[in-house]
């Protein structure tokens, strides 16, 4: 099945990850190890994208909720993420993956900021696969600080609150210039969002599979891009 030609490719997918918890748990290991089989699902998938046609992947790897888990937890996942990306910057580079973080990175100080954005400037000129990992990252978070984006410019005078429309608030989203993802995956057979991307995700193909992200193959990932390709978006309109 994989490697297969699809009729209509989603042109930007978001994925939440989830599960990796309960997989290590059901193998009575730590739920760290889980998010560690996460990350080489995530490697597969990067890959799986280029191989399929899919030009942007936007992931979401830690909430603005998930500060609630156990200390340790949260510390081990930031770990894994950030020793993560540090360890992969080489390969993103030579794979043509342009990197983009969104999220709210302050709390985790000057230097994992600066590494973030020594990546993100040496990916700038990769065009094969931008890859967008969000971050303490909520949608509400997000459209909190848009509106205070804009707000401060109409408080300096300069912007109009009658000029505020669809979008002016999506550009003053973390995700400004990057369309709308076309399909979100969310694995680990919860069907909910979880405060991921609330405003851009009003007209995602929204699929859901059981399977656990550690397990998330390459097939599991055609098998959403071909119930996609089966989908009519109508954006509100008829079908004619
Ligand atoms: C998703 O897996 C990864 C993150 C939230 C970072 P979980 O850790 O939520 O795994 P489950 O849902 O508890 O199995
Ligand atoms: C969503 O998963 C967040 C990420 C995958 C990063 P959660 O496991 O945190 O979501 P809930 O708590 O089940 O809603
Ligand atoms: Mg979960």
């Amino acid at each position: 099945m994989s490697g297969q030609e699809l009729c209509e490719v989603p042109y930007h997918v978001a994925i939440v990850m989830d599960g990796n918890g309960r997989w290590a748990q059901r193998r009575k290991q730590p739920r760290i190890f889980g998010h560690k089989k996460g990350v080489e699902a995530l490697r597969r998938i990067i890959e799986c994208c280029g191989k399929h046609g899919v030009s942007i992947l936007t992931l979401f790897a830690f909430s603005s909720e998930n500060w609630r888990r156990p200390p340790a937890e949260v510390s081990g996942l930031q770990r894994l993420l950030f020793s993560s990306l540090v360890a992969e910057a080489d390969s993103l580079v030579s794979n043509g993956v342009r990197l983009r973080v969104v999220g709210d990175l302050d709390p985790f100080g000057p230097d994992v900021v600066d590494m973030v954005q020594r990546t993100e400037h040496r990916t700038a000129n990769n065009h094969k696969l931008e890859l967008v990992i969000a971050v303490n990252y909520g949608g509400r978070w997000d459209i909190v600080s848009a509106c205070r984006k804009l707000a401060i410019k109409v408080a300096e005078g300069n912007l109009s609150s009658d000029a505020i429309d669809e979008r002016s608030v999506a550009e003053a989203l973390s995700t400004s210039t990057l369309p709308d993802p076309d399909l979100c995956i969310r694995t680990g057979g919860e069907y909910r969002i979880s405060n991921f991307l609330l405003w851009q995700l009003a007209y995602t193909e929204l699929y859901f599979c059981e399977v656990l992200w550690p397990e998330f193959s390459e097939d599991d990932f055609v098998e959403a891009l071909k119930w996609y390709a089966t989908r009519q978006r109508r954006f509100g309109k008829t079908q004619e």
